[in-house]
């Protein structure tokens, strides 16, 4: 009788349970009917230690493969900078290579799956043929946010077209001296700029609905992506801009200058947060449990996950990797959730099994970290969705993107100077119609120069690196059939004399760089840029456009050129820039830095007491945009 009772009882319950869950779902996290916070509770109370550390470890696209996914439970993969399935990958191939590994994933007993992350900082950049956008000093310079939303949301689409949910953009450094080799990737050294500049958020995640709980992860859905808000703080303040350094700044520069962008990608519903590889007044960011935990969890109340840089975790010691056992324990106890490993990731396990074994490390961290995962993971709806499909294949490099990009590029140029003296009669607008004119300079027909660092390759490249258009070409089709349009990167005084030009542009800059590799002390242009200038303005009546990712030395060549124009590094649609040379378009753009006149006064910005530019911060002249009755 007992033994019918409880048998009863049983099925009983047995049914109420599946009224409850909805039957086609066995385990609750699976069933997305319930509220995410129950899947969480649910899936947590099932996973091993093994489970959790493997949630919290991203790994290199080059290390993976199925088998690994599930022999250790991986949580994360990223393409690092150039890391690509193939050169000229199709977004096919993309989204097969990804499903691969993620079959892997979905093949442990949890079926938990494992979310993609890639370095997409301006359009999906590491992918052939997508659109490349201005980097950020550009749109900074355009001052306009909705433009930036857009192109978050193209951005997105573009990245979820090669079956990639995650994009550890944007790049919120307040960068404090162009020395710095990431300077190109700030929006400006003013805070407030780039707080205006985190509606790219919204592009990229979505609109946060009116009633989301403030500090939790947004994603809208399959046609947008997971965001970084990068790198957690004061990255864009290292002393002389050396990459990785040492920001020395009391708490009134650092909660008043690089920490206000946070509110605002917090309120904007970011769903994850990197971490500096730089210091704060001599501790290491990685390692700062008040800033980490205090302030971005506790006080600013951010509910996402928290990523490492990559090999950040290494790099807390001096050579990096010197006293790994230390680095995991201090990174993780700092509040680190995810760590961007990304090779030796057997190590990174053993390390922090070991730690967590023996107690350095608590079970209640390791589940602060593994909720904040899971949480990001169903806030983008990758439990319902693991696996990518071809459906947005069509997405990348698209027209309407391109044509984003060209706008982006148009209202991002700054004109700093229009006419050889104040007084003289502007040279821009430049003609269509003239009987011959000279295109100059190395970075007039390179589209790796005018893309810069993170395209296709890390570092960038040179050449026909990938699909747009070069200036050269975007000038070609622009002047009236009848004008002869002349090109030589370097042309000698024959040439010159010789060719009676109507006016020359002459396109110079920087080369390519990223990171470290860009630091610079001198901040010249690249030769023969200075020479060029010097031969072509000295003969022929020119324009100089700077194809550079921040301000540069430009005081010694000021007075030989006619017009002077910013173009920052704009990226795959150099059309943008003669749209505007040419009067199509006006310009707007306003300067997002402070232009110095000699390196010796940096680091200068906005409000310094010594502040003495050579164009100060928001400078740009303006051109009147063409009439359409006039035309
Ligand atoms: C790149 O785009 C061009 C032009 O749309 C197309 O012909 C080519 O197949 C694309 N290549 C890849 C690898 O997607
Ligand atoms: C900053 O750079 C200097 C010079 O390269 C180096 O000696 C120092 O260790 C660096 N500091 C940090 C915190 O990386
Ligand atoms: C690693 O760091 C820990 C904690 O600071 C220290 O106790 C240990 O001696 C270090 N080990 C080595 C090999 O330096
Ligand atoms: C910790 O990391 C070090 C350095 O990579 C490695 O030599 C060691 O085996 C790891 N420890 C464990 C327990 O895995
Ligand atoms: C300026 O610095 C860069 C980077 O450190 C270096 O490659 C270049 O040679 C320097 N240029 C001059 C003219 O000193």
């Amino acid at each position: 009788m007992a033994s019918r009772e409880m048998a009863f009882l049983g099925i009983h319950l047995l049914l109420c349970w599946a009224a409850v869950s909805g039957a086609e779902y066995a385990m609750a996290y699976k069933d997305p009917n319930q509220p995410v916070k129950s899947r969480i509770r649910d899936l947590m109370q099932r996973m091993t230690l093994a489970e959790k550390i493997g949630q919290m470890t991203q790994i290199e696209r080059k290390v993976a493969t199925p088998q690994i996914m599930k022999d250790f439970f991986i949580g994360s993969v990223l393409s690092g900078g150039g890391s690509v399935p193939a050169p000229r990958a199709s977004a096919g191939a993309w989204v097969d290579m990804i499903n691969e590994l993620q079959r892997g994933s979905l093949s442990t007993r949890l079926g938990i799956p494992m979310i993609y992350g890639i370095d997409a900082i301006h359009g999906n950049n590491n992918v052939y043929n997508a659109t490349i956008f201005p980097h950020n000093v550009g749109l900074g310079a355009t001052r306009d946010p909705e433009l930036v939303k857009r192109i978050g949301a193209a951005t997105a689409l573009e990245v979820r077209a090669t079956g990639i949910p995650y994009a550890f953009a944007p790049c919120i450094a307040v960068c404090r001296d162009p020395r710095w080799g990431r300077c190109f990737e700030s929006y400006s050294e003013d805070h407030r700029i780039v707080q205006a500049m985190t509606d790219i958020i919204l592009g990229l995640q979505g609109d946060v609905p009116e009633n989301h709980a403030k500090g939790f992860p947004y994603v809208a859905g399959g046609r947008k992506v997971v965001a970084c808000a990068k790198h957690f703080v004061g990255d864009g303040g290292t002393q002389k801009g050396i990459n990785e350094n040492d920001t020395i700044i009391d708490p009134n520069g650092l909660f008043g200058i690089h920490m206000p962008a946070y509110l605002d990608a917090i309120a904007k519903g970011v769903s994850t947060v990197m971490i500096s590889y730089s210091s704060w007044n001599g501790v290491k960011m990685h390692t700062n449990r008040d800033l980490i935990t205090g302030v971005l969890k506790n006080k600013l109340g951010f509910k996402g996950l928290v990523i490492s840089d990559w090999e950040g975790l290494d790099r807390i010691t001096s050579p990096p990797g010197a006293n790994y056992t230390y680095s995991v324990e201090a990174g993780i106890n700092a509040g680190i959730d995810m760590v961007m490993v990304p090779k030796r990731y057997a190590e990174f396990i053993g390390n922090l099994t070991f730690l967590v074994k023996h107690k350095f490390i608590s079970m209640s961290r390791i589940d602060d970290a593994v909720r904040r995962i899971l949480r990001v993971k169903f806030a983008l709806g990758l439990f319902d969705k693991p696996l990518a499909d071809l459906s947005l294949a069509d997405q990348l490099g698209k027209k309407e993107h391109r044509e984003l990009a060209r706008e982006a590029v148009r209202k991002s140029l700054v004109l700093l100077k229009n006419g050889k003296n104040s007084d003289d009669v502007p040279l821009l607008p430049l003609p269509k119609k003239a009987p011959r004119i000279l295109v100059a300079g190395s970075h007039a027909h390179n589209m790796g120069y005018q893309c810069g660092g993170w395209t296709i390759e890390w570092y960038g490249g040179s050449g026909r690196i990938t699909a747009g258009t070069t200036i050269l070409e975007a000038i070609r089709s622009t002047v009236d059939p009848a004008t002869e349009v002349v090109f030589s990167e370097n042309p000698d005084a024959d040439l010159l004399r010789d060719h009676d030009f109507s006016y020359a542009i002459v396109v110079v800059g920087e080369h390519p760089y990223a990171e470290t590799f860009g630091d610079s002390l001198n901040l010249t242009l690249a030769a023969p840029g200075p020479t060029t200038i010097q031969r072509v303005c000295g003969a022929v009546k020119c324009v100089v456009v700077l194809v550079t990712g921040r301000p540069v030395v430009i005081e010694p060549y000021l007075t030989v050129m006619d017009a002077l124009v910013a173009a920052w590094l704009p990226g795959s649609e150099g059309q943008g820039v003669a749209d505007v040379l040419f009067g199509d378009s006006g310009f707007t753009g306003r300067l997002p830095r402070t232009w110095f006149r000699s390196v010796d006064q940096l680091p200068m910005n906005a409000g310094d007491p010594h502040y003495d530019p050579l164009f100060p911060l928001g400078f740009g002249l303006t051109t009147e945009e063409p009439c359409i009755s006039d035309v």
